[in-house]
């Protein structure tokens, strides 16, 4: 299997380039604790269904610090990690999986930079984050990632397919 460059869409094409179907991705979103307690909730969803992410599976937690721990496992060695797993589990978050043909790197186009201060304008955190840490929302930076965070909070009886 190849993709052609240069089609509108992303298609795959089988090997006599007879056009199968899109390619799908999925990524994990997360709305932290603090786009939660600012009401953001239908704001950033507004973003992701408005760029024609489908969202195939969406809950609220609370994390455990435990919880948050093993979420950002990967950043354990950060200086960040004991703050960032504190503010993780200090109130309900909503995490979600969203699908749609490059959806990680999209998603992380309309989030902005982690440093909202770097984020471009009209960005999620560069109109609504207060800090490097408070920044409203994550989402995954590849698929190995994705595969990961997906995993970490829904079986595959809570994805639904499209
Ligand atoms: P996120 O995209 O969820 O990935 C790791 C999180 O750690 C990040 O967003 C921020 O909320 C938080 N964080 C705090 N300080 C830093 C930092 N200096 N660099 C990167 N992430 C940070």
């Amino acid at each position: 299997m190849t993709c052609r460059e240069g089609c509108r869409k992303f298609y795959v094409f089988s090997r006599n380039w007879r056009k199968v179907k899109p390619m799908k991705e999925r990524t994990l979103s997360i709305i932290k604790p603090d786009g939660v307690a600012k009401g953001l909730i239908g704001e950033v969803l507004n973003r992701f269904e408005h760029a024609g992410f489908q969202v195939v599976a969406m809950k609220m937690v609370h994390m455990s610090k435990k919880q948050a721990e093993g979420f950002y496992a990967v950043h354990r060695e950060r200086p960040f990690f004991e703050s960032v797993t504190d503010f993780m589990s200090s109130g309900p978050s909503v995490v979600m999986v969203l699908e749609a043909e490059n959806v990680i790197s999209r998603n992380r186009e309309l989030m902005g930079a982690t440093n909202y201060k770097e984020a471009a304008e009209g960005t999620i955190r560069r109109e609504f984050a207060m800090d490097i840490e408070k920044n409203v929302v994550h989402g995954s930076d590849s698929p190995e990632t994705a595969a990961f965070e997906i995993g970490y909070f829904f079986n595959a009886l809570e994805l639904v397919r499209l």
